[in-house]
């Protein structure tokens, strides 16, 4: 452990035997992540719900406990057991979701580990709210694929938005496939979703879908090695889109077009590649989705412009 981590876990261990309320040990919490210039994102953009949750997984309390928790007294070896948590997150920059095996897509629970990148897309409000407006509403939504699946969380999102539809989930990973495999049988939807080990579409069988919808990886790769350390701990894979982070979103949209229906549409989310998708692929006229926080990371594209074009 480097000088700083090991006056730090002091700090944690001198700190924690003081606080003896789960309200005390929040406010602990919040000035340790302060302190250690913890990377959020991956849970929550926020401090004090990130350690709320993980005070609450680790007391084996519930997640929608009420104010009057935060009065509750800790044992000492509950104590000791708050303590090494903390330790783990933020001295050793463990994200939150690996320590508790779980992720959260609004109501939706999934397993996770290092194996897979932590869920967090906006495609959880865009299937729900948008997604219909972009098909014919005549048409039966029948067969849709999730192209970079990770834990399998946007396929299974998207077997449940459509319960008619059958759901191809694709992944280069097989790591991630092993979760996903666990997380389709959780949700139950082992007859709906298959899962593919494939490069893009290299490996998938044949088929033309109604909707392709992607999360690539689409960090340009020096980005990568400058993400907080937290972030750093999730498959280089699930990230890495290359020099310009186009790479996969270049092979998916060639791919992408002998294998929609007429009808179908591409959803891909980008990031903060809004301005370079516009550079490269100004023929296919990427529409981009308004969100709740007003990012403009996720783009549309539909079959007759995916056809005409020549790229
Ligand atoms: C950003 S993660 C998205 C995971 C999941 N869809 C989500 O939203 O949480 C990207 C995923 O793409 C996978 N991947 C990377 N390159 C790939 C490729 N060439 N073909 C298919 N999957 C790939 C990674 O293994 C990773 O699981």
């Amino acid at each position: 452990m480097s000088d700083a981590a090991t006056v730090f876990s002091r700090l944690i261990g001198r700190g924690a035997s003081r606080a003896e309320t789960v309200g005390a040990w929040l406010r602990l919490a919040e000035k340790l992540y302060a302190q250690a210039g913890a990377g959020l994102g991956q849970v929550s953009a926020s401090a004090h719900d990130e350690a709320l949750y993980l005070l609450l997984r680790t007391l084996e309390l519930p997640l929608d406990s009420d104010a009057r928790v935060l009065k509750k007294k800790l044992t000492a070896a509950q104590r000791t057991n708050v303590a090494a948590v903390f330790r783990r997150r933020l001295v050793e920059r463990v994200p939150a979701a690996y320590l508790t095996r779980e992720a959260w897509l609004g109501e939706d629970r999934f397993y996770v580990d290092e194996r897979v990148i932590i869920p967090r897309s906006y495609f959880l409000e865009i299937i729900p709210e948008q997604l219909d407006d972009w098909l014919p509403a005549a048409k039966q939504v029948t067969h849709v694929v999730d192209v970079c699946t990770g834990s399998g969380c946007l396929a299974i999102l998207l077997a449940k938005h459509f319960p008619k539809a059958r759901v191809d989930a694709v992944d280069l990973s097989n790591a991630a496939l092993e979760v996903a495999a666990i997380n389709v049988k959780s949700h139950r939807l082992g007859r709906r979703v298959a899962l593919h080990c494939s490069d893009v579409f290299d490996r998938v069988p044949a088929a033309k879908y109604d909707v392709i919808l992607s999360n690539p990886p689409y960090e340009p790769s020096a980005h990568c090695d400058a993400l907080p350390l937290e972030f750093q701990r999730e498959p280089r894979l699930a990230l890495d889109g290359g020099a310009d982070g186009l790479d996969i979103i270049r092979k998916l949209l060639r791919q992408a077009r002998t294998r929609l229906q007429p009808h179908g549409i591409v959803l891909i989310e980008v990031g903060g590649l809004r301005a370079v998708m516009d550079r490269e692929f100004t023929a296919l006229e990427p529409h981009w989705l308004q969100t709740h926080d007003g990012s403009d990371c996720v783009c549309v594209i539909n079959a007759a412009r995916l056809k005409r074009w020549r790229g």
